[in-house]
C-alpha cells in the first residue's frame, strides 16, 4: 500500500465524531541520528541539532544498559517536552524512538509511558528484531489503543530493523501488515549473530570477503601465491548486498522507505560513505547516524548531486510529453530512462521543499 492510500485505511478509535486523517508527507530523512536520552552530555546536545538532521532518534534498547531502561525513557519524554521544534511532523527535525524488543520486559512501559505523554511529537517508532507481520500487527492494535486514550489525532508511524533471519524470509509481509508502516532498515549486527555470520564489525564490508582474479592464464593456480603476487587482483565484495536489495524491492512493492541502518566504524569515514553510496545506488533514502559526523557523510551520500539534478532536468525537459527516444551526450534516453531521471528530480524538491 502506498503512503497516499495509508491515509484512508486509518480508522481512528475515538469515540465521536471521527478526527480528520492528516496526510502522511514524505519527509526527507536522510540521516536518523541515535542518542542515549539517559546520557546529560547528549540531551543537553539535542536542542543545537535541530535542522541540522533530518531525524533525531531517542535510542531505548540496545546499547542502553538494563539499568538505565527507565532513566532513557523518561530522558525522552523531558527532551521531546523540552524542546521546541522537534518532532510532531512539522518541525525540521523529526522524533522518532526506537523501543525495547517485543519479547522484552520493558518494551510495554515504553510504548505505555510514551504515547501518552508525548506521542502528539513522536514520528515513527523502530521496532527492534521484528520476525514476521504478527509482530507489526501486534504494535500497531496497541498504538491504536494507546493513541485513542491519549486523544491523538495523527497516527505514529512504525519503523521495523531487519535484523533476523525470519525476518528477512519474512521481508514483504512486514512492509504490508500496517498502512503504519514508514520504512525498514538494515540491522547488521544483530542480523549477522542471528545467521551465524563470521564477522564481529557493526555493519560495512570484510577483507575475507572476496574474490580474487584469476591467474595468469597457464600458470598453475595452486603455485601462485595469493598474498605476493600482484598480478591477481583482489576485490572485496559487499556482505550486505543481498539483504539490502531484497529489503529495496520489498519496500519499492509496499511504497515505503529502505534504509542502510548502523557502521560501526566511526573513524572510517571513508569506509562508511562508500556503504551509504551503495546503499543510495540501491534505492535506500537514507541510514542512521551513530556519531555527529556521520551526519554530514549521510547529508551529502544521500541527496542527489548538482550535476545529476542538472542531467536529469536536462533529461526531463528534452523528454517532453514522456515519449520517444532523445539523445543527450551521445546517449539514448527513452520513456524508461526519464523515469529514472524523475526519481532524482522528485527527490531534489522533497530535500529543498
Ligand atoms: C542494529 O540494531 C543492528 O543490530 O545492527
Ligand atoms: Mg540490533
Amino acid at each position: 500500500m502506498s503512503l497516499k492510500s495509508a491515509r484512508d485505511f486509518f480508522r481512528p478509535l475515538a469515540v465521536g465524531a471521527p478526527a480528520p486523517l492528516r496526510e502522511i508527507p514524505a519527509r526527507p530523512s536522510r540521516a536518523i541520528h541515535f542518542f542515549d536520552p539517559s546520557n546529560e552530555k547528549m540531551a543537553a546536545k539535542v536542542p543545537g541539532m535541530i535542522g541540522t538532521v533530518d531525524v533525531l532518534l531517542g535510542n531505548l534498547e540496545d546499547a542502553i544498559k538494563a539499568d538505565n531502561k527507565v532513566a532513557a525513557r523518561e530522558g525522552l519524554v523531558r527532551i521531546a517536552q523540552s524542546t521546541a521544534n522537534l518532532g510532531g511532523q512539522s518541525g525540521p527535525t523529526q522524533l522518532w524512538t526506537r523501543i525495547n524488543a517485543l519479547d522484552s520486559p520493558w518494551v510495554l512501559d515504553d510504548l505505555t509511558t510514551l504515547v501518552p505523554a508525548i506521542g502528539d511529537k513522536l514520528d515513527v517508532i523502530m521496532v527492534p528484531k521484528v520476525q514476521g507481520a504478527e509482530d507489526i500487527h501486534y504494535i500497531d492494535r496497541l498504538l491504536a489503543q494507546l493513541e485513542a486514550k491519549a486523544g491523538l489525532t495523527r497516527p505514529i508511524l512504525v519503523h521495523a530493523i531487519l535484523e533476523t533471519a525470519r525476518g528477512v524470509a519474512n521481508v514483504e509481509e512486514i512492509c504490508g501488515a500496517s498502512p503504519r508502516m514508514q520504512g525498514l532498515s538494515l540491522g547488521p549486527a544483530d542480523l549477522a549473530a542471528d545467521r551465524k555470520m563470521k564477522t564481529t564489525r557493526v555493519g560495512g564490508g570484510h577483507p575475507g570477503y572476496l574474490v580474487r582474479q584469476d591467474p595468469p592464464r597457464g600458470t598453475d593456480s595452486a603455485e601462485t601465491d595469493p598474498v605476493f603476487d600482484p598480478g591477481r587482483a583482489i576485490f572485496q565484495q559487499d556482505l550486505w548486498h543481498y539483504t539490502i536489495a531484497k529489503m529495496v524491492d520489498a519496500c519499492a512493492m509496499h511504497g515505503i522507505y529502505p534504509y542502510y541502518g548502523p557502521f560501526g566504524d566511526i573513524a572510517d569515514v571513508v569506509a562508511c560513505e562508500d556503504q551509504f553510496r551503495n546503499a543510495f545506488l540501491l534505492g535506500c533514502v537514507g541510514t542512521w547516524s551513530l556519531h555527529p559526523k556521520q551526519i554530514a557523510i549521510a547529508n551529502r551520500v544521500f541527496s542527489p548531486s548538482v550535476e545529476d539534478i542538472a542531467h536529469a532536468r536536462r533529461v526531463v525537459a528534452a523528454m517532453g510529453d514522456g515519449t520517444g527516444a532523445v539523445m543527450i551526450d551521445g546517449k539514448m534516453e527513452d520513456d524508461a530512462s526519464l523515469k529514472q531521471c524523475l526519481v532524482l528530480v522528485e527527490l531534489a524538491e522533497q530535500l529543498a521543499a
